[in-house]
């Protein structure tokens, strides 16, 4: 088969990794890619929002399958695209149309479509410039800290955690009033805090049945003991310790079967990754947040546990016969730490040689930001690399990915040292 990835980071490079382990696989391209993706397939020079580009180049060349990586060209409608253009009906897209891409694309579509189908969830209420007194009224009836959501797509900034009244008022002000984040923060949800430890579940599903994919914890803040700025991940784990058999039992039924069949009863024909973030409050899940595709850096710990071939599996979704399949994952534990860019998730450097990468052997590199100039593998993002390796305990995991590391260098290289310490 020939498959064609959309989108650049870690993500795909691991996605590409396991494809090319299929026999069923003849081409991949990926579109744009980076440096590591380029070692797999063929690198397409295709922005992930070019969808009459991406539609020619996969008549061209007879594409079975695309998967979409990141969720802005979901939520733009690019499944959507492929199913209002004939010639293209022959092609699989991994990825919901629009409409069930809104679960990532509002915040107020996922609060009403969890409200409408008693998926566990913070209480919230979503508002308007207009009704910003109320909004004040509201927070009166919660207690700190105050969870502020930005509706729509902000780069993953979007969610503010004032822990005082005052300042939750000001920022309220400053998304509503002020459009802090643009349209994106024309309407904000306000929810209740909920206290628990985060883990990530995630599903791939055909619109009728589903595969429950491993577990993974994400560590999201810059510095040791998840303290300073958000950043896209900066390391993850698989399986998650304490999501165990009876945790996940009420995840699948509180949570995972009235997702899928809500979607269903909404008419919603969704396709592709749900990737859910959940806390575990005292024992019990509560949906954070929907997301419409793989995250990353989870993908990178995620899909290494998969033992399936996961060309099999991305057809049988697109044929709608994933509950035929068999699906198998490894019990073994998978640990990525990402290497960025010193200054990251703030201003930083590009360009810089990557050292040492050949020198790997316990792990396996997934690029980031990386691309091929000069001959060079250099530094083109502030997420550069993620190290990824399997054992048979976290801490052997771990050990590896750090022992790896310690084989790349390039210029203001900055890593989390502490990936995995609150497990
Ligand atoms: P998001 O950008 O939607 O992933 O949210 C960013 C982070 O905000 C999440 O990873 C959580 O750590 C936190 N968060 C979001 N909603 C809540 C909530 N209701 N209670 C506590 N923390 C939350
Ligand atoms: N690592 C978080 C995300 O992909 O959204």
């Amino acid at each position: 088969m020939n498959i064609l990835i959309i989108g650049s980071g870690g993500r795909e490079h691991a996605l590409s990794w396991k494809l090319t382990q299929s026999k069923k696989l003849s081409n991949l391209f990926i579109a744009p890619g980076n440096a590591g993706t380029s070692e797999l397939g063929t690198n397409v020079d295709l922005s992930v929002s070019d969808f009459e580009g991406i539609g020619n180049f996969c008549i061209q060349n007879n594409i079975e399958i695309l998967v979409v990586g990141p969720e802005v060209p979901l939520v733009e409608g690019i499944h959507d695209y492929f199913e209002s253009k004939p010639e293209l009906n022959k092609t699989a897209v991994i990825g919901p149309k629009k409409m069930g891409a809104q679960l990532e694309g509002s915040k107020k579509f996922s609060k009403e479509f969890m409200e409408r189908h008693n998926i566990p969830t913070a209480r919230y209420k979503a508002f308007t410039k207009e009704t910003l007194e109320d909004s004040f009224a509201f927070l009166e009836t919660l207690s700190p800290p105050y969870v502020l959501k930005a509706d729509g797509l902000a780069a993953g900034k979007g969610v503010v955690i004032p822990d005082n009244i005052e300042d939750a008022k000001k920022e309220l002000t400053e998304m509503l009033a002020n459009s802090k984040f643009g349209a994106a923060s024309q309407e904000v949800v306000i929810e209740e805090f909920l206290d628990g430890i985060e883990l990530s579940v995630f599903v791939l599903t055909d619109g009728d049945s589903y595969k429950v994919l491993p577990t993974a914890k994400d560590y999201k803040r810059i510095g040791e003991g998840d303290k300073g700025l958000n950043t896209g991940g900066m390391g993850a784990i698989s399986p998650v310790p304490f999501a165990t058999n009876e945790f996940l039992q009420k995840v699948e039924e509180r949570i995972i079967k009235p997702s899928v069949d809500g979607l269903k009863k909404d008419g919603i024909d969704y396709v592709g990754f749900l990737f859910i973030g959940l806390m575990n409050v005292k024992g019990d899940p509560f949906v954070i947040e929907y997301n419409v595709r793989m995250g990353d850096p989870e993908t990178e710990v995620v899909i290494p546990r998969i033992k399936s071939d996961l060309v099999e599996v991305f057809a049988a979704v697109g044929n709608k016969t994933l509950g035929e399949i068999e699906f198998k994952v490894t019990p073994q534990t998978v640990c990525t730490v990402m290497a960025v860019s010193g200054g990251y998730p703030e201003a930083y450097e590009k360009q810089k040689v990557i050292n040492g990468l050949n020198l790997v052997t316990e792990s396996t590199v997934f690029h980031a930001g990386t691309k091929i100039q000069d001959g060079n593998v250099v530094t083109n993002g502030g997420r550069v690399v993620a190290v990824s390796s399997f054992g048979s305990t976290k801490k052997e995991a771990l050990d590896k990915s750090y022992a790896s590391l310690k084989k790349i260098s390039f210029d203001n290289m900055y890593f989390r040292s502490d990936i995995g310490f609150d497990l």
